[in-house]
């Protein structure tokens, strides 16, 4: 089984220093959480690992590959999938488009496969099941971010990027949310690292949690240890 693992990157904007030396290991099958307050680099961290920003050091692997700096489409093909802040969909493709566009990078692509893929998704998120045709604009924000999701998940990713998924949705949706990806992991061990501002939120369903505080990591430690850990709540997380 893979592990994702990150040795001491460092990523720049010009002059600004994202990531300054970043080091945490994501184990297979578990949900590993990122938390930090906004701006301590937990985009900037997904994006370099999906290849949309350069590392400047440090590696990051894969499994038995180095996919540090490779293009973004080979790291989809490495088992890889994406989904950035903002629920980020295409208004006016409907959304069985916009779960389409998920497959163009899959590795071995016949049409009946994808249908399951596709198949497999829908039954995930009912509520998209039943709006396959409408515009992805006309959708709820919850919506969007399950067809954001759907989107990545029928690449058949064997590791999940999620960056935010709870930013704007509603307390009831969030838990939907996060409980369908939580089930994914348990059910087919999917590896999945899950960036969340809302530490509380991430941490009641991950093994493991990295807490960033400006492009360092300030903890590394359980996911329960973090939970317990009152000073680095009051230091860090504000409850
Ligand atoms: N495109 C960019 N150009 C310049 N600086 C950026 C850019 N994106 C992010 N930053 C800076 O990098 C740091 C980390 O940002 P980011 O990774 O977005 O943090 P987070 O996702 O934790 O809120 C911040 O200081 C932010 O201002
Ligand atoms: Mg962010």
């Amino acid at each position: 089984m893979k592990e994702l693992i990150v040795s001491d990157l460092v990523t720049d904007y010009g002059h600004v220093r994202a990531l300054d030396g970043i080091s945490f290991v994501a184990s297979s099958g578990e949900i590993t959480t990122v938390i930090g307050a906004n701006g301590a680099g937990k985009s900037t961290l997904l994006r370099t690992i999906s290849g949309l920003e350069k590392a400047k050091s440090g590696t990051i692997s894969w499994g038995d590959i180095e996919i540090t700096n490779l293009a973004p489409e080979e790291i989809v093909r490495s088992g890889i999938a994406h989904v950035p802040e903002g629920h980020a969909v295409i208004p006016t493709f409907s959304v069985l488009e916009n779960i389409e566009m998920g497959a163009l990078f899959r590795r071995r692509k016949n049409s009946s496969d994808v249908k399951a893929a596709i198949s497999e998704v829908l039954d995930l998120f009912p509520r998209l099941a039943e709006r396959v045709k409408q515009s992805a604009g006309s959708l709820s924000g919850g919506e969007r971010q399950m067809l954001a999701i759907s989107r990545a998940l029928v690449s058949r990713p064997k590791l999940l990027l999620l960056d935010e998924p709870s930013l704007g949705l509603a307390p009831l949706v969030v838990e939907q949310i996060i409980q369908t990806i939580n089930h994914l992991c348990r059910s087919t061990g999917l590896t999945v690292l899950l960036v969340e501002q809302n530490a509380n939120t991430a941490l009641a369903v991950a093994d493991h949690g990295v807490l960033l505080a400006l492009g360092k990591v300030a903890s590394d430690q359980s996911a329960a240890a973090m939970r317990a850990d009152s000073a680095l709540r009051s230091a860090y997380l504000g409850y």
